[in-house]
C-alpha cells in the first residue's frame, strides 16, 4: 500500500511493514468505540493503539522492543493522542504485567511470520505466531478481559479459529484483495460467522 499512513511515522523497516494501516485501524476504532478503554498487545510503533485512543478514554501499548516503544510515543504525540495512551515496554506473556492492566477490549497482534528473512509467508497454525497467540488468548482471558480481538492472517479459516473459541471473523479487503482478518471474541458469541469488509480510500 502506497500510503499506509496520512503522517510521517517512525517505525523502523520491519515494524512499518508489519504496523496496521491506518485505514484498518481507523476501521476497527470505530467498530469497537462502544468500549472505553482498550489495550493492544504487541503494540509496535503505536499505530492500533492511536487509533483507538482517537475514540477512547484511555489506551495501553504493551511491546518488547524499547526502540519501538520510543517511536510508538513519537507517533502518539505526532497523532495528537498521547495523554490517552500509555506504552509499557515487556513480554505480553508477563501476567504481572497483563493484572495491572485496566481496559475493557483486547486488541492481540502477534507476528505472523515463520521466518524473519521472508516476512511474506505467514504461518497456519494459530500456535506459530510470535507469541503464541493461544497462550496469550487464555491469559488475556484469565487477568484483562473476555472480549478480545486477534488480528490474523488471511491464512487463517474459521475452522482454525475455533480452536480459540467462538468468533465472527471481518475479512479486511482494500486494493482488491484480502489483506488480513479481524477475529472477534466475546461470551455471547455463540456461532462462527464472517463477512467482506472492504475498505477503500472514500470509506476513510
Ligand atoms: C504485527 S507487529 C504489531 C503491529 C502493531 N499492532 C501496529 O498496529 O502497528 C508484532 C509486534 O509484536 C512484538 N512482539 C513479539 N513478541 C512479543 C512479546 N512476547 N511481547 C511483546 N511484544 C512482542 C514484535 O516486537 C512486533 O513489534
Amino acid at each position: 500500500m502506497e500510503n499506509k499512513f496520512s503522517k510521517e511515522i517512525r517505525a523502523d523497516e520491519d515494524a512499518f511493514y508489519m504496523s496496521n494501516p491506518e485505514i484498518s485501524a481507523k476501521y476497527l476504532a470505530s467498530k469497537l468505540s462502544n468500549y472505553k478503554s482498550a489495550v493492544e498487545l504487541c503494540s509496535a510503533v503505536g499505530m492500533t493503539c492511536i487509533c483507538l485512543a482517537e475514540k477512547m478514554d484511555k489506551v495501553y501499548g504493551v511491546e518488547l522492543d524499547a526502540k519501538r516503544i520510543d517511536d510508538a510515543n513519537y507517533n502518539a504525540k505526532l497523532y495528537g493522542v498521547e495523554k490517552r495512551v500509555e506504552f509499557i515496554n515487556g513480554n505480553v506473556l508477563d501476567e504481572d504485567i497483563l493484572k495491572n492492566i485496566n481496559a475493557e477490549v483486547a486488541v492481540l497482534d502477534p507476528d505472523w511470520s515463520v521466518d524473519k528473512n521472508r516476512p511474506q509467508d505467514h504461518a497456519f497454525n494459530l500456535s506459530d505466531t510470535k507469541p503464541n497467540v493461544v497462550e496469550l488468548f487464555n491469559k488475556v482471558r484469565d487477568n484483562i478481559t473476555h472480549n478480545i480481538v486477534i488480528r490474523v492472517s488471511k491464512n487463517f479459516s474459521l475452522e482454525t479459529l475455533k480452536i480459540v473459541g467462538m468468533c465472527h471473523v471481518d475479512n479486511i479487503i482494500y486494493e482488491g484483495r484480502i489483506r488480513f482478518k479481524y477475529a472477534y471474541f466475546r461470551d455471547d458469541i455463540k456461532e462462527m460467522s464472517e463477512e467482506d469488509i472492504i475498505l477503500d480510500r472514500e470509506n476513510e
